[in-house]
C-alpha cells in the first residue's frame, strides 16, 4: 500500500466490504460523516430555531469556502444549491438574450440535465448551439472554438466530460469567449477533487459542481462560484430572501442584494447536507488534489494497460493529460457485466456507448484494480461473449 492508502483507507467504511470504484458517481462516505450528522441532529434538538443565527443561516458560505479552498475560489464566492441543474438555472436567470447575442454554446457531450435546461430556454429567446462529439466521445477544441462568435451570450461546458472522462482544454475556450463578449459557466462536477483546478486563474465568470463525487460529500451539495467582480452586479431572476441584505425586514420592495455568494442563493438551504459534506471536503483538502492526481494518473494508466492486455476496447484517451479519473471498458453486454460486478461487491457503473466505467480514487489500491479487471475477465469468459 502507498502512503495515501495507508493513511486514509480506514476512514472510509465501505472499503472494508467492497472494491469501491465509482467515485465519479458517488464518492465513498467518510467515517466522520456519522458524527457530523449527529452534530446536526444535536444542534436541532438542543438549539432549535436559534441554530439559524448561530450557524445555519451562513453555513452555505462555510461549506462554499471549503470547496473554494480546493478549486481556487476566494472566500465568500461560492453559494450552495441542492444540485448543479439548480445552480445553472441561477446563472441563466441572470442573463437575457439581446439583439443577435442569444447563443448558448455547449458540448453535445455535456451532462443531459444541463442540455435539457438550455434547450428549455429556447422558448425564451436563447439559441442552443451544441458542438458535436467525436467517435470517442471527446470534443475537439478547434471545433468548440469555431462555435463561439459575436452572437454568443453564454459558453457552458463541463471541465471533464462525464461519459468519457475527457478533460477539456478550458483556457483557450475562456479566452475566445471573452474576446467575443460571452460569459463562461464551467461545470466542474467531474473535475473538482480529482484534477487540479483553479477557477480564479481560469477567469471564468461562473463555475458549478457538486460534492457528491470526487469530493466525498454526499448528495444535496451543488455549488456555484461567481467571480468576485460579478458578485457586485449580477442579479439572478431565480432569487429569494436569502440573497437580500435585510431578509428579516420582510419588505417586498427591498431589492438590496448581498455582495458575497449569498447573493446567488434563493430559499432556505439544505442544512443537513452541509453537515454531511464537511468531513469529505476536509479530507480532500488535507490529502491535496496534486497528490490525488499523481496517484490517479498511475491508476488510470494501469487500468489501460490491463484493458489492452485483455484486448478490450475503450474510448478513454491515451493522452494522460486528457483523462480525469475514469477508465471506460467497452464490452459486449457491458450493462450486464456492470450489474454482475455490483452484485459481487465490485462497485462500478455503466453508461451507454462507453461501457463499464471504473473510477478509482486516492483510497483505492492497485491490487483492487487487478482484482476488479480479473473479475471482469471471469464474467466475460463465463458469458462466452
Ligand atoms: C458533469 C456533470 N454535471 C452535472 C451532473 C449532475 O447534475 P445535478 O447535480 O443537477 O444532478 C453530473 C452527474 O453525474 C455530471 O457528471
Amino acid at each position: 500500500m502507498d502512503d495515501l492508502t495507508t493513511r486514509w483507507r480506514s476512514e472510509f467504511p465501505i472499503l472494508d466490504t467492497s472494491v469501491y470504484m465509482i467515485s465519479n458517481s458517488l464518492g465513498a462516505m467518510p467515517r466522520a460523516v456519522g458524527d457530523s450528522l449527529a452534530d446536526y441532529a444535536r444542534t436541532w434538538a438542543t438549539r432549535g430555531a436559534r441554530a439559524w443565527e448561530e450557524r445555519w443561516w451562513e453555513m452555505a458560505l462555510q461549506v462554499g469556502d471549503k470547496v473554494g479552498a480546493i478549486i481556487g475560489a476566494p472566500p465568500g464566492t461560492i453559494a450552495m444549491h441542492p444540485n448543479v441543474t439548480t445552480a445553472e438555472m441561477v446563472v441563466l436567470s441572470s442573463v437575457l438574450p439581446r439583439g443577435r447575442r442569444r447563443k448558448i454554446v455547449c458540448p453535445a457531450m455535456d451532462f443531459p440535465s444541463m442540455i435539457y435546461l438550455y434547450r428549455a430556454h429556447e422558448a425564451q429567446g436563447f439559441d442552443l448551439s451544441l458542438v458535436p462529439a467525436e467517435s470517442d466521445f471527446s470534443i475537439r477544441t478547434d471545433r468548440f472554438l469555431d462555435a463561439i462568435d459575436d452572437d454568443t451570450l453564454v459558453v457552458a461546458l463541463s471541465h471533464v466530460l462525464f461519459r468519457s472522462s475527457y478533460v477539456m482544454d478550458v483556457a483557450p475556450i475562456v479566452e475566445r469567449a471573452h474576446r467575443h463578449g460571452a460569459i463562461v459557466v464551467l461545470d466542474t462536477f467531474q473535475s473538482a477533487g480529482i484534477i487540479p483546478l483553479d477557477v480564479t486563474s481560469l477567469g471564468v465568470e461562473f463555475a458549478t459542481g457538486g460534492c457528491l463525487k470526487w469530493l466525498c460529500g454526499g448528495p444535496g451539495n451543488g455549488f456555484l462560484y461567481t467571480r468576485p467582480d460579478r458578485l457586485k452586479t449580477v442579479r439572478p431572476r431565480f432569487s429569494g430572501w436569502m440573497a437580500r441584505k435585510n431578509p428579516f425586514a420582510f419588505d417586498i420592495d427591498d431589492d438590496t442584494l448581498r455582495e458575497d455568494a449569498m447573493r446567488m442563493m434563493n430559499g432556505t438551504p439544505t442544512v443537513p447536507t452541509f453537515y454531511a459534506a464537511l468531513p469529505g471536503l476536509d479530507i480532500i483538502k488535507e490529502v491535496g488534489v496534486d497528490r490525488i492526481r499523481e496517484k490517479s494518473k498511475r491508476m488510470t494508466a494501469h487500468l489501460l494497460e490491463l484493458v489492452d492486455r485483455h484486448g478490450y476496447r475503450t474510448v478513454t484517451s491515451r493522452d494522460p493529460e486528457r483523462v480525469a479519473g475514469t477508465v471506460a471498458i467497452d464490452l459486449p453486454h457491458a450493462h450486464e457485466v456492470a450489474k454482475t460486478l455490483n452484485a459481487r461487491d465490485f462497485v462500478v457503473d455503466f453508461r451507454p456507448g462507453v461501457g463499464v466505467r471504473v473510477s478509482p480514487h486516492f483510497y483505492n489500491t492497485f491490487e483492487e484494480i487487478d482484482r476488479l479487471v480479473a473479475e471482469v475477465a471471469r464474467i466475460v469468459e463465463a458469458s462466452g461473449a
